[in-house]
C-alpha cells in the first residue's frame, strides 16, 4: 500500500534535499505494529534530523518525526489490537526508525503507549514530546521534594514547545512561574498559559563572573544550557532543583561547585525518549490528571500540512521563530 512521507537524503556532496515522496508499507523497517498516523508534531530534534543532523540520524534516507498518534492497522502482539487509538514520543522514532513525518510508522511493540485518558489523539500530539518533556521535569523535580511553598520557577525558551508546555504544566499544579522568553509580543500568549511575570533571557544571562547571585527562584526547568544554565544555577534557592532539557543557547556548561555545595541546588536531566515504561505511564497519567492541561492546548497549536511543515515550519523551528507546537495532519481516521 502505497503512502506519502517526508524523504531526507543525502548527496554525493554531503548536502540534504527534503521532499515528500510515496513510500510503501513494504519498506518500512521490522516491528510488531503498523500504524496509521492521523497527527505527528514538529519538535526541535526533527528539524535537526530534517537538515542532516548526524548525531540525531546517522543514515540518510529517512523521514524524520518524534511523535505520532494513530490507529493500529496491524498488530503482531497481544497488547495492541486493530483499531487502537495509541501514541508514539520518542525511543529510535524519527532518530534511525523511520518517523511520523509519514502516514504509516512500523515499531516494536514496547515503544507503543495506549492513547492517555482525557485527550484526544490529536491533543496528545500537542502535547507531545515537548509535553511529556516538561511533564518528565516537573515529575522528577518533585521526587526529590520541590513543591509550590519553596517558590517562583523559572522557564526558558518559554513560547517554544518545551517551555510552553512547562508553563502551563507548573501553573496546573500550583506554581507561582517566572517566564523567559525573547519575543517581544509573547506577554499575552504566556500570561494566558500561566505565567505570572514574565522576563527577558539577559535576566538570566548573568555576566559578573560571581560565583552565587542573590537568588530569586526556588527552581527551574531549563531549555537552553550554557551560561542561562550556569545563571539559573547561581541564583537558585536553598535546595532548589533545576532540571537541564536542552541545549537552544548551548550545550556547555560552565559552572562552579558553590550552588550545590552551599546552597544543595540539585541538577537534573531529563532525557524523555529513552524512559522506561513504567515511569512513561506514570508521566503521562499525571497528565490525564492533576497535571491536566487541555484548556490551554488550543492556544498553542498551529494545524500544519506535510507540505506546509516542509516548506516553512523545518527552517523556523530552527531559527527560534515557532511559538507554541505545530501539529502536523496526516490522514483522517
Ligand atoms: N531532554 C529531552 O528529552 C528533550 C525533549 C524535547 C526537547 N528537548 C530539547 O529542548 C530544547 C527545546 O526544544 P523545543 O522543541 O521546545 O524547541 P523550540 O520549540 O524551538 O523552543 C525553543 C525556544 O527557546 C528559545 N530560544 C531559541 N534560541 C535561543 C537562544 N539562542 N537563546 C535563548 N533562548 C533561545 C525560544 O523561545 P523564546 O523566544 O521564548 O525565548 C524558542 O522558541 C531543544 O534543545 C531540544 O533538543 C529535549
Amino acid at each position: 500500500m502505497p503512502f506519502k512521507a517526508l524523504w531526507i537524503t543525502e548527496t554525493a556532496e554531503g548536502k540534504f534535499e527534503r521532499k515528500i515522496v510515496e513510500r510503501s508499507i513494504d519498506d518500512l523497517p521490522a516491528g510488531e505494529v503498523v500504524i496509521k498516523v492521523l497527527y505527528s508534531a514538529l519538535n526541535y530534534k526533527d528539524a535537526l534530523s530534517a537538515t542532516g543532523n548526524k548525531g540525531i540520524t546517522r543514515n540518510y534516507p529517512h523521514t524524520p518525526g518524534i511523535d505520532a498518534a494513530g490507529v493500529v492497522e496491524i498488530s503482531r502482539s497481544e497488547l495492541f489490537t486493530v483499531g487502537q487509538e495509541v501514541i508514539i514520543t520518542g525511543f529510535d522514532l524519527g532518530m534511525n526508525t523511520c518517523g511520523g513525518f509519514g502516514e504509516y510508522i512500523r515499531v516494536p511493540a514496547a515503544w507503543v503507549v495506549r492513547k492517555p485518558e482525557g485527550y484526544t489523539l490529536r491533543e496528545c500530539m500537542i502535547l507531545g514530546t515537548a509535553g511529556f518533556t516538561a511533564a518528565s521535569a516537573l515529575f522528577k523535580m518533585e521526587l526529590m521534594g520541590q513543591n509550590p511553598q519553596q517558590g517562583p520557577i523559572v522557564v526558558t525558551g518559554s513560547t517554544g514547545g518545551v517551555g510552553s508546555m512547562a508553563v502551563a504544566i507548573l501553573n496546573k499544579a500550583g506554581y507561582e512561574v517566572i517566564a523567559i522568553t525573547g519575543k517581544a509580543n509573547a506577554a499575552e500568549y504566556l500570561t494566558h498559559l500561566g505565567a505570572n511575570s514574565i522576563e527577558s533571557r539577559e535576566w538570566v544571562y548573568d555576566t559578573t563572573g560571581k560565583a552565587l547571585l542573590r537568588p530569586k527562584w526556588a527552581g527551574a526547568i531549563d531549555t537552553v544550557g550554557g551560561n542561562t544554565l550556569s545563571t539559573i544555577l547561581k541564583g537558585c534557592q536553598l535546595e532548589g532543583n533545576v532540571v537541564s532539557t536542552g541545549l537552544v543557547g548551548s550545550s556547555q556548561l560552565a559552572t562552579t561547585v558553590y550552588p550545590f555545595i552551599l546552597n544543595g541546588v540539585s541538577l537534573l536531566g531529563v532525557g524523555s525518549a529513552e524512559t522506561p515504561m513504567a515511569r512513561r505511564m506514570a508521566i503521562w497519567d499525571k497528565l490525564s490528571t492533576a497535571w491536566n492541561i487541555k484548556d490551554k492546548l488550543q492556544a498553542v497549536v498551529k494545524e500544519v500540512s506535510l507540505e506546509e511543515l516542509n516548506a516553512t515550519y523545518i527552517d523556523a523551528i530552527l531559527e527560534g521563530k515557532v511559538m507554541g507546537r505545530i501539529v502536523v495532519k496526516l490522514a483522517e481516521k
